[in-house]
């Protein structure tokens, strides 16, 4: 089996991706004319076109505009559904979702048609699919403490669907400390904790997502490896890292692949694992991610393998349940 067949045959889970940053502009302009809102591009063409970033928020601008058309439960379905058709072509056996809920309830939409729609896409996923998913709902950082504390009032009553929260949107300037009161009244709450840190962002406000935030992920933290003491202490406890390969080099966070520091990081001893962030913006899923990596890192059999390990290992889902796919992967 060569790396690229070994890839495709790995079962894996993904821990970073933003549900909206999914959708793909066949959908977008499918959604839009069924809910008559006028997007600025003629065709797909055009949109494929504007999706050329020059950082996080170049990209950032495009992506809630994106977002714009989706109004009805079925929109939600829609586009989760068309993501978990994509995780079945990549053997992406489980996946936790991120959402945004301000994107949308800042339009006027319900809290609760988002979370319907998403929700009903995860048990046809489980029933049609066999793919296991949690939802994460993540506050955008640069709106005000006031509105998360406000969002975190919206979610309260489903709690029961919601494993996690998170923080993402435009990160420097918005250090993790704006949001420390939030996250320790959604910990007390019993929500699990991720956020994004050391995307572009400098490796302080990792070390704040680690002691404000008290996460049990961080999302991207590629600038890690600036900072020899936190890289001592993501090592010792074992925190994972959700890296994204493509979205760090179509937001220019790497200049060429052959720069990214993944392969670096899981040789340190870092649990790095790979996703897509938002793979209709920035060029693939979850596979196309790997074998990204692959052709410019060159890794090896057992790297590939202790990746989709690392993805099980930093899941939120039962030690049995990684038990199996972890021997699985060894199997391989
Ligand atoms: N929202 C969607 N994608 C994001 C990213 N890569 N960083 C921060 N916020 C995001
Ligand atoms: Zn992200």
């Amino acid at each position: 089996m060569n790396q690229i067949e070994l890839i495709r045959a790995l079962p894996k889970a993904e821990l970073h991706v933003h549900i909206e940053g999914t959708f793909e502009p066949e959908l977008m302009f499918a959604i839009a004319q069924r809910n008559q809102i006028q997007i600025p591009y003629q065709s797909v063409e055009e949109v494929k076109q504007a999706y050329n970033f020059h950082n996080l928020q170049s990209f950032l601008d495009i992506y809630y505009a994106g977002a714009n058309v989706l109004v009805h439960e079925q929109d939600f379905y829609d586009l989760a559904w068309a993501y978990f058709e994509k995780c079945a072509e990549d053997r992406v056996v489980h996946t936790e979702m991120f959402f945004d809920p301000q994107t949308h309830t800042e339009r006027g939409v319900e809290f609760a048609t988002v979370l319907a729609g998403l929700k009903r896409a995860c048990t046809d996923a489980k029933e049609k699919l066999g793919i296991s998913s949690q939802l994460i709902m993540c506050f955008l950082r640069h709106l005000s403490e006031e509105k998360a504390f406000e969002t975190l009032e919206q979610a309260l009553p489903f709690k029961d669907d919601i494993i996690a929260i998170g923080l993402d949107s435009s990160e420097v300037g918005h250090p993790p400390s704006k949001f420390e009161r939030v996250f320790t009244k959604a910990r007390e709450a019993g929500f699990l904790i991720v956020a994004h840190a050391g995307e572009e962002g400098p490796p302080e406000y990792i070390w704040e997502a680690l002691d404000l935030l008290k996460v049990n992920r961080i999302d991207h933290g590629v600038r890690s490896e600036e900072d020899e003491r936190l890289m001592t202490r993501l090592i010792a406890e074992k925190m994972p890292l959700t890296v994204c390969p493509l979205s760090n080099l179509k937001l220019c966070v790497v200049k060429d692949m052959g720069e990214h520091n993944i392969r670096r990081l899981l040789q340190k001893g870092v649990h790095v694992t790979v996703n897509s962030d938002d793979p209709s913006y920035f060029g693939g899923y979850m596979n196309d991610n790997f074998i990204a990596i692959q052709e410019a890192l060159a890794l090896s059999h057992d790297e590939l393998k202790q990746l989709a390990i690392n993805s099980f290992e930093a899941s939120f889902i039962s030690d049995e349940e990684k038990q199996k796919w972890i021997e699985e992967i060894k199997a391989i």
